[in-house]
Formats: C-alpha cells, structure tokens, sequence
C-alpha cells in the first residue's frame, strides 16, 4: 500500500483498532516475544508499532523505540505508555520504516509485527530492518501469510482486491520478500500466523 494509503487506512482505524484487532493478533505477539530471548538492557526497535498493543509484554529490563507512521495510532500508543506507567518506552516516533533516520547497527533487536503486509515495499523495509540492526543481533516478524490451503488460499486472493480498504494485503508471500529463506527461520504460531527470525549479518538474497 502507499503511504498516503496507509495513513488514511489507520487513520480511520485507530480508534475501534484494539476492539478489532486485539485479541484475534495477542497469540502472535506473545509467541514473538517468547522468541526475542531478552536480555536486561537490550536495546528493542518496534517497527509499524500501532497504538502499542505489545509494548505491555516487554520485559521492564530492556528499552524500547517504537515508529509509526500513523499519528493516530501512535497518539494511542502514548496513552497506553502513559496509563501503564511503562517506563522501558524511551520514544515513540513519527517515522516510515521504509527510511528510518536511526544510524546503522543502534538496536539489538528489530520487530515488526502484522506491518510487512501493510507497508509500500516489504523488500525495502527488510534491508532498513537489517540497516539499523546490530551485527548479530536479530530481526523478528510475525504475520499472516499466504495460507497453503486451497479453500482459505482462495478466500484470500478474492479479498486482495481490497487491500486498501483493510489496511493490509491478505494474500502476502513470505517468498516475495525473502525468497532464500530457510525452513528453520519459520514458525508458526496457528493456521494464520508464522514468526520469522532472521539473524543479522547472514545472507538474506532480497
Ligand atoms: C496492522 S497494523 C499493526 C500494528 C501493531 N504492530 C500491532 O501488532 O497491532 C500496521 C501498522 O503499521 C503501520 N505502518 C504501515 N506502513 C508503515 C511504514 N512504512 N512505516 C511505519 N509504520 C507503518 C501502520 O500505520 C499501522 O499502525
């Protein structure tokens, strides 16, 4: 989607979002952060990080940088930094992940959730994903992707035709994206939703 598509899309979402979109995206969320392994005093950048659904599930230890470029969706996100008292959240910024102004290697850990669907160009946000990432650190995704069942792969083709109007691209191939990716990289949480985790610094052929 386009940004100018994007901002209007969450613009109009941001207030019924967490009704909508809470709990049916939590398992997703939660299965990320038991694969991010935190250690006390690492350094977490949140891409597409909404109006902060996840940020209660980081451990106090570690500090956290979320980007949005939805201000709608960012402003809840601040309301909830401000009403759970979560003072591991140093900044919550006005930014597109596609062209972020973090210099290289400044986080040890990069997330993005339910946003490589949903952003103009996936290919470009990888490669930003893998800019601003530590060597050796790791990048962690987690998305619906394109079923491999027939019946529900069919569904999600009729509804691509609506993507701007859902705010995401039901039928989005991890292939697209990451076509060298390995086996081990992958897993799933249910029938929807894979986490990838992809270490810095080791060939991703975008
Ligand atoms: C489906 S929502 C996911 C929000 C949150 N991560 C969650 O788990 O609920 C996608 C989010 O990505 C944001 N987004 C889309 N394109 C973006 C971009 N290029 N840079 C930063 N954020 C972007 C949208 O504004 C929206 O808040």
């Amino acid at each position: 989607m386009q940004i100018e598509a994007v901002k209007t899309a969450y613009r109009r979402y941001a207030r019924i979002y967490d009704a909508v979109f809470g709990p049916v995206l939590q398992p997703g969320r939660r299965a990320l952060l038991e694969r991010l392994e935190l250690k006390p005093g690492e350094r977490v950048l949140e891409v597409g990080v909404g109006t902060g659904l996840s940020l209660p599930l980081y451990p106090r230890s570690v500090r956290i940088t979320g980007i949005d470029v939805s201000r709608e969706m960012l402003e809840k996100a601040r309301e909830r930094v401000a009403r759970r008292r979560l003072e591991n959240v140093d900044a919550l910024v006005e930014m597109d992940a596609e062209h972020m102004s973090f210099p290289d290697a400044t986080f040890d850990k990069v997330v993005a959730m339910y946003v490589v669907s949903v952003v103009a160009r996936p290919g470009k946000l990888i490669e930003e994903l893998h800019r601003v990432c530590k060597p050796r650190g790791e990048i962690f995704i987690v998305n619906h992707f394109r079923s491999d069942n027939r019946f529900i792969g069919a569904v999600e083709k009729a509804l691509a035709g609506f993507s701007s109007h859902l705010g995401f691209h039901p039928d989005f191939d991890l292939r697209e994206v990451l076509p060298d990716y390995q086996a081990g990289d992958v897993s799933r949480v249910n029938l929807f939703q894979k986490v990838v985790r992809l270490r810095n610094g080791v060939s991703h052929k975008l």
